[in-house]
């Protein structure tokens, strides 16, 4: 279970970091390396303008953006306030995106979540892996990011994070067995920045058994 003080803990530091989150030049660079690899691995959706796509702890809407482009009606969600009101202000009023901060907007079923750069908090993240599992259709696409601990550059990532939120790396074995243990089989597996082993980052696709 992800407990309420862990989730206000995240609220207050990510509130914190929302009004220059876009503006860190390390977030840019790893980004646009995961954006590139998201984009290929995003299922078209199965119809344009009308399937619905979580963007699970969508901070300042990349992803959101991504997604739009693609041909989805998304709901970009965070618990932070501060992120959501940046993801907005960023993005505008459209008839096809909302964001929101009440986890019951954010109920589902999706046929596609995503959630790039949130698992990175989660030393233990099976509650999290449960969560999805429960917002998610059953064969829809959940397509996640975490730092990989084959990389330096995730080891200087992890080393610096405690002074915003202490992030953790993680292989990309121990990502599959929770993965497994709630209800997804993986079906990609790809890293970022760059797009080798030793990649800052892995992304994995999976399916919702
Ligand atoms: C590093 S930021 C990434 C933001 C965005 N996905 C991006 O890549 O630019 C992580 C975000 O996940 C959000 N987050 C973490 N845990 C969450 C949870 N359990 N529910 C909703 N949002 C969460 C945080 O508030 C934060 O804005």
């Amino acid at each position: 279970m992800i407990t309420s003080e862990k989730l206000s803990y995240f609220l207050r530091r990510f509130d914190r970091l929302s009004n220059y989150y876009r503006y860190n030049p390390f977030t840019r660079w790893v980004g646009a390396s995961e954006l590139g690899v998201m984009r290929d691995l995003l299922p078209p959706p199965a119809q344009h303008g009308e399937t619905s796509a979580l963007d699970f702890g969508c901070g300042t809407g990349r992803i959101t953006k991504l997604l739009l482009k693609a041909g989805y009606c998304v709901t970009g969600y965070d618990l932070s306030p501060g992120m959501v009101k940046q993801a907005r202000a960023a993005i505008g009023e459209r008839k096809d995106v909302r964001f929101t901060s009440d986890p019951e907007a954010a109920s589902g079923p999706w046929a596609l979540i995503v959630a790039l750069g949130v698992l990175d908090y989660y030393p233990d993240s099976v509650a999290l892996w449960r969560e999805w599992r429960q917002l998610i259709q059953t064969g829809g696409t959940l397509l996640v990011t975490a730092p990989n601990v084959h990389s330096p550059l995730a080891w200087i990532y992890t080393m610096l994070s405690r002074f915003t939120c202490q992030a953790y790396a993680v292989t990309f074995e121990n990502l599959a067995a929770s993965a497994w243990m709630a209800g997804f089989t993986p079906f990609d597996v790809r890293f970022a920045f760059p797009r080798r082993w030793w990649g800052h980052t892995v992304v994995m696709a999976l399916r919702a058994d």
